[in-house]
């Protein structure tokens, strides 16, 4: 296994649509193992292939359950501290709005709040080609919506207003200004 490099808005392949799977070979699980390890690795919550520059329609998720956030066992959803493979995903339905502050590996130190359906109905396929169907809600809901964008080629902050977008950008840019800035000096 090893730990992958993770990739910064503006690159090119966070904007590009990735590739269905249709190889689900040993290659193909060896990738996925090193997905997890990655996201694992900065802390985390999802990360889709695109963001470690490979464009094939790959999703790892592992949303840890924060104890400390929460005020009693009956906060705890059935989808916390599981690790889920997504390959190929696809929402058959969505339902409601919710409202959660996103993060991105892609955009360190960028939060901002984006608008999804609170509820999503996926298919997709695990590691070995194998079909299955999950019912999201809450941040897994919403991961799985950021998610599914990244390998649809759109970045978060598509998903927000203009004026927020816009702001979004521009610390980006300069944040890749600044590190160029750095590596002349
Ligand atoms: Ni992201």
């Amino acid at each position: 296994m090893s730990i992958l490099k993770v990739v910064e808005w503006p690159a090119k392949v966070l904007e590009t649509p990735a590739e269905t799977v249709t190889k689900f070979d040993d290659s193909l699980r060896a990738f996925v193992n090193d997905m997890f390890e990655t996201m694992f690795a900065s802390k985390g919550i999802g990360l889709a292939a695109n963001q470690v520059g490979d464009l094939r329609r790959v999703i790892t998720i592992e949303i840890p359950y924060a104890k400390e956030d929460a005020e009693s066992e009956a906060t705890k959803m059935w989808w916390h501290d599981k690790r889920f493979t997504f390959i190929n995903p696809i929402i058959v339905k969505k339902s409601g709005r919710i409202s959660w502050q996103e993060g991105c590996l892609s955009f360190p130190e960028v939060y901002d709040f984006v608008d999804r359906s609170a509820e999503v109905w996926i298919k997709a396929q695990d590691e070995f080609g194998k079909d299955f169907e999950v019912h999201a809600t809450d941040l897994f809901a919403v991961c799985l919506q950021h998610e599914i964008d990244h390998i649809d080629g759109v970045v978060f902050f598509k998903r927000m207003s203009r004026l927020k977008a816009e702001r979004v950008r521009n610390k980006m840019l300069k944040r890749g200004k600044l590190d160029v800035d750095e590596k002349n000096v």
